[in-house]
């Protein structure tokens, strides 16, 4: 293993330590995760799999700082993002993390090209190296031919694939995908398995919730949520 290598690994990305996250509906206390201690450090690929309604997406958003934990702290990077204000963590997000969602969340109205370039244009990358970052994205993504192509001219596993293509657009050091071949087939989902190895022994760090269990053996390691806590 060369040095930058070991480095890399050790380097601490996720740090959760005792995350609740609770939900109030209409009177009703619902405890989505319970109490979540857990690591994620460069080089790694991390599967979280648990029934549904474990907690998996709820502790993916809040790894991610899309969403902020009723109490504990989360580190990113060394920094803890449930102490930032919203526009703090938005900043941070952008620079740090790269998420995929359980639905793809890309904008119908946009080409593949220019969803994956509007992350790249928010932290201020010129349009030029944009477009290439873009091109070069969607086509390791195996998307090279449907640069022009909106959301709604192209097949679901493209589309999920534009969302990852996306999430990599600002060279997040982290990928969080929740559930990313849930719309797949079995040949479509085992790419996807092959493009996130590939990322991931280029020292993306990766954390997927999936129901999909190729895809989680395909994982370095599987943790597994049950009622919101970790099963040990
Ligand atoms: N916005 C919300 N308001 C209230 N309760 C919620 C909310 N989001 C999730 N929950 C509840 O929190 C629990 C965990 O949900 P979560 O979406 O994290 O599960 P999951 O493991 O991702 O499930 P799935 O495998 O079906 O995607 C569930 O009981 C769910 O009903
Ligand atoms: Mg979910």
């Amino acid at each position: 293993m060369s040095a930058e290598r070991a480095g890399r690994e050790q380097r601490r990305l996720v740090e959760a330590r005792d995350v609740r996250r609770e939900y109030r509906l209409k009177g009703d206390l619902i405890e989505a995760v319970r109490g979540i201690s857990l690591e994620v450090s460069a080089g790694d690929f991390l599967a979280i799999v648990g029934p549904s309604g474990s907690g998996k997406s709820t502790l993916l958003h809040l790894l991610g700082a899309v969403d902020s934990p009723t109490s504990g702290a989360i580190y990113l990077d060394g920094s803890d993002v449930t102490v930032m204000t919203d526009a703090e963590r938005a900043r941070f997000r952008l620079e740090h993390v790269g998420l995929v969602f359980q639905r793809f969340h890309l904008l119908p109205m946009l080409t593949a090209l220019e969803n994956v370039e509007l992350p790249m244009a928010e932290a201020g990358l010129a349009r030029k190296e944009r477009e290439q970052r873009a091109k070069a994205l969607l086509t390791r993504v195996g998307l090279g031919e449907r640069l022009r192509h909106r959301p709604g001219e192209i097949s679901g596993g493209q589309r999920q694939r534009v969302a990852v293509a996306r999430a990599l657009a600002n060279r997040p050091a982290l990928l969080l995908a929740d559930e990313p071949t849930g719309e797949l087939d079995q040949s479509t989902s085992a790419e996807m398995l092959e493009l996130f190895q590939s990322l991931n022994e280029d020292g993306t760090a990766i954390v997927v919730a999936t129901h999909d269990l190729q895809l989680a053996e395909g994982a370095r390691r599987q943790m597994t949520l049950v009622d919101g806590k970790i099963r040990e």
